[in-house]
């Protein structure tokens, strides 16, 4: 088959074309047994195909049919021996690919920056993690990804580990040496699994850093959705055959998946396959040219700081990813989260991200230049108004250090617990997760040991606006920690 066809989807318009009478789910029915204000906002055109596993249209659980077609095509395009399509996100191909090698009680090398995605699996399988600490860029405040000597390190103490997960690119769009870490990893005949969600389009484009599946990696967990042009929601597990096995990869990726899986979803993956096989090349193209443009006009301005390829060259820094602006703000006084508001209130714009010193801009074919143009104007006017008041006094970085794990986190999490007042908490272990979303990277995971430091640091990003997640307990005045037994008088 070539890549301009699109089995899956092209299947289902014509399935829908045949318009059969159906006694089947969704009760919808094409839309005629819906909400009518509903039906017409989304259009009869979609409510047509949003359909279900029935004969003529194959099963994700099972495929034989048009979704193992579009699946075979996904995988030619990203160089994978498999693709499966997923219709739960990156999270639930991530959990596939940590309980596809993980059991209780085995290792797993992972860095501590991880989505919660990776952390969940780790509780759900039992496994132990053994933490990397990632390269912490104290000038920009945030996490880069791990490095090879870091790797080696933790394989020599860990030769028994099952797996080594390693996020390519990171959220900020920076790279690892994915290809010398698969090489180490390989040395031992321990998996790499790559949390690929930033990175797509990256397989498409040799300005790019290295795909997981270039770099050789086993298992590859790859949002199509942020990035590549499908659907909220739909992604794909891409792996290349040797240390895992497909068969235990699909009964994972069917135990975690629901059994009504959206056709909307596994057409839009199809669709975003086909797109990214035969123009990815000449979009990403345009999208790295605007998004330069857009970094150099940036970076013109009174107090603000644009990351390029100035920030490679550490042993953390391998490549980066430039249609991903990463702008820094703390020079003009103000937090990332500041940044944010403003550009919402004053000029109708919404960011991918901020934390407390950056803001974070995705370019992607979606753009053009008066998008750019826009996000220029809005930052020149917003330092302009900032230079204006006089005194500003640029903002310090502070990053607390990584807690100390005392107990597994699946322990943690099924242990005795009792909640007590955060303030109360310093030296306690914690058992649930608190952590700031975007981006999902745990302050804290269950089995940790609590300290004032990172007290503080929840306390700065609830001040400064930020969405901090996890906790029963949302105001986060409480937090839930093992019960501790002492002595009875
Ligand atoms: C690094 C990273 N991994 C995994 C995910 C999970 O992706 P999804 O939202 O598709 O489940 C995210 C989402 O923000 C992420 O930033």
């Amino acid at each position: 088959m070539s890549q301009n066809e699109t089995p899956l989807f092209t299947g289902l318009i014509e399935h829908s074309k045949k318009n059969p009478v159906q006694f089947h789910i969704p009760g919808h029915k094409k839309g005629a047994g819906m909400d009518p204000e509903f039906k017409k906002f989304i259009g009869e055109n979609a409510l047509s195909i949003d359909l279900i596993n029935i004969g003529p249209l194959d099963d994700l659980h099972q495929p034989k049919g048009m979704i193992k077609k579009a699946q075979d095509l996904a995988a030619v395009a990203f160089g994978a021996d498999h693709t499966f399509f997923s219709v739960q996100g990156t999270s639930g191909a991530i959990m596939t690919m940590v309980m596809s090698v993980c059991g209780p009680g085995d290792k797993i090398i992972v860095p501590r920056n991880v989505h919660k995605s990776v952390m969940s699996a780790i509780v759900f399988s039992g496994a132990t993690p053994i933490f990397i600490h990632p390269d912490i860029d104290a000038e920009l405040g945030i996490s880069h990804g791990i490095t090879t000597d870091a790797v080696s390190r933790a394989l020599e103490q860990n030769p028994d580990a099952k797996g080594v997960l390693v996020i390519n690119p990171t959220y900020f769009g920076i790279s690892a040496d994915l290809k010398k870490i698969v090489e180490i990893a390989h040395s031992y005949n321990v998996p790499v699994l790559v949390d690929e969600a930033h990175g797509v389009h990256i397989h498409f484009h040799d300005d790019l850093p290295l795909s997981a599946m270039q770099a050789g990696a086993d298992l590859a967990a790859t949002s199509v959705h942020k990035l590549g042009g499908s659907m909220t929601q739909s992604s794909v597990l891409n792996m290349k055959e040797g240390l895992v096995s497909a068969k235990r990869v699909q009964t994972i990726l069917s135990m975690l998946t629901t059994t009504s899986t959206s056709y909307l979803l596994l057409a839009s993956l199809d669709v975003a396959r086909k797109r990214l096989a035969t123009e990815g090349h000449d979009l990403i193209s345009t999208t790295i040219k605007l998004a330069e443009k857009i970094r150099d006009e940036i970076n013109a301005i009174d107090g603000l700081y644009c990351v390029g390829k100035e920030i490679l060259g550490s042993k953390a820094t391998h490549d980066y990813d430039p249609t991903k602006l990463i702008v820094s703000v703390k020079e003009l006084g103000i937090s990332g989260f500041d940044a944010e508001k403003w550009l919402r209130e004053a000029y109708n714009i919404e960011v991918e991200m901020s934390d407390l010193y950056n803001i974070l801009c995705i370019i992607t074919p979606g753009d053009t230049d008066i998008e750019g143009s826009q996000l220029v104007t809005a930052l020149r006017e917003l330092s302009a108004q900032l230079k204006k008041h006089g005194d500003i006094t640029p903002v310090t970085v502070m990053l607390p250090d990584i807690p100390v794990l005392a107990i597994t986190p699946r322990d943690a999490f099924y242990a005795e617990t009792e909640v007590i007042p955060i303030d109360e908490s310093a030296g306690r272990t914690i058992a649930e997760f608190i952590m700031v979303y975007p981006p999902g990277i745990p302050i804290f995971i269950p089995g940790e040991i609590i300290t004032k430091e990172n007290i503080n640091y929840i306390k700065t990003n609830i001040e400064a606006g930020l969405p901090v997640q996890g906790p029963e307990d949302y105001d986060l005045r409480h937090l839930r920690v093992i019960k501790e037994h002492r002595a009875i008088r």
